[in-house]
């Protein structure tokens, strides 16, 4: 089992008082394993924005307690807790939030400046391998006005990520995304959740990116509805789900594929599939296949 990093113990969150009194939370107990990739879903008001900004200390529980690698944050000083803000903790936001006037490599740049790095160059040389790693080497001079918005959100991971905390927070990144570079954006994270055992909790309302989490924590007035694990231990696997999938739809959709089925099996897809004589609709199965699942949402990982 991977070390526990982040506990909530019956955290509720109320805003207001008297007739304006909104319970946001209601004693939330939740339990982050280093490593883990959880999305946290549920209707408009129940209660994530409200979770995601508790645990990244931007709001304080009005009862409960969240502990920290074992350590109650309560009994952190404001040094301890702005240590945590600064170095374990990143979000990621809906408007990306970059900063126009500075280019792309500058704007991962910043946290480091602001945790008081002072080598130059060695801060240019994490901030670019981090750029690369959100495939945007050949953007690393580029201003945020002159990129797409999934480019500006890969910035904005890579923003995240530099400083190299225990755990990314993301507040609806896709929301303001088409539906595949939603996508993109997500398997992006999780290739870089699977490479460095960064935690990512993300907060969505797209079912689609839902199915890519390994974890999805279901909020309803602000209470656990349902905490389910274990969905999909890694992207690989799923791709491979995709494609098993694509291959019967394949198989199926076309008749000379199902008149002439006899079950052999097809290597790229692991599952039987029918050849034609000649082989060529194994081959434009597996070409199409190829086409859609084969494009790695980034170019390399370092
Ligand atoms: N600063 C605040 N003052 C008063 N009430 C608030 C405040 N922030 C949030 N709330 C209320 O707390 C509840 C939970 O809000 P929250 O923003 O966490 O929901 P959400 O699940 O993120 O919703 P959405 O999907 O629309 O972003 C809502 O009823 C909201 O109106
Ligand atoms: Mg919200």
């Amino acid at each position: 089992m991977a070390e526990i990093i982040l506990s909530l113990s019956d955290v509720t969150k109320i805003y207001g008082k008297g007739e304006t009194e909104v319970i946001a939370l209601k004693d939330i107990d939740l339990v982050f394993e280093q490593g883990e990739f959880a999305a946290v879903v549920g209707p408009s008001g129940s209660g994530k924005t409200t979770l995601l900004n508790i645990i990244g200390c931007l709001d304080s529980p009005t009862r409960g307690e969240l502990s920290w690698r074992g350590a109650p944050m309560k009994s952190m000083n404001r040094t301890q807790l702005a240590a945590y803000r600064r170095t374990h903790v990143s979000f990621v936001f809906q408007s990306y939030n970059l900063i126009p006037v500075l280019t792309v490599v500058e704007n991962v740049e910043m946290p480091l400046l602001i945790e008081g790095m002072h080598d130059r160059a060695a801060i240019r040389e994490r901030a670019l391998s981090i750029v690369e790693m959100v495939g945007l080497s050949d953007k690393a001079n580029r201003y945020p006005t002159e990129l797409s918005g999934g480019q500006e959100q890969r910035v904005a991971i890579a923003r995240a990520l530099v400083k190299k905390p225990s755990i990314v927070l993301a507040d609806e990144p896709t929301a303001n995304l088409d539906s595949h570079t939603a996508g993109e954006i997500i398997k992006l994270m999780r290739e870089i959740n699977e490479k460095t055992q960064t935690t990512f909790l993300f907060s969505t309302h797209d079912p689609r990116i839902m199915e890519l989490a390994q974890r999805v924590i279901t909020l309803r007035d602000g209470q656990i509805e349902r905490d389910e694990r274990g969905r999909h231990e890694s992207l690989e696997q799923r791709t491979l789900q995709d494609r098993r999938k694509k291959c019967t739809a394949a198989q199926t959709e076309n008749p000379h594929h199902r008149n002439r089925a006899h079950g052999r099996h097809c290597r790229f897809h692991h599952v039987p599939v029918a050849l034609g004589g000649d082989g060529q609709s194994h081959d434009r199965c597996r070409d199409r296949l190829r086409q859609q699942f084969d494009k790695p949402a980034i170019q390399r990982i370092s």
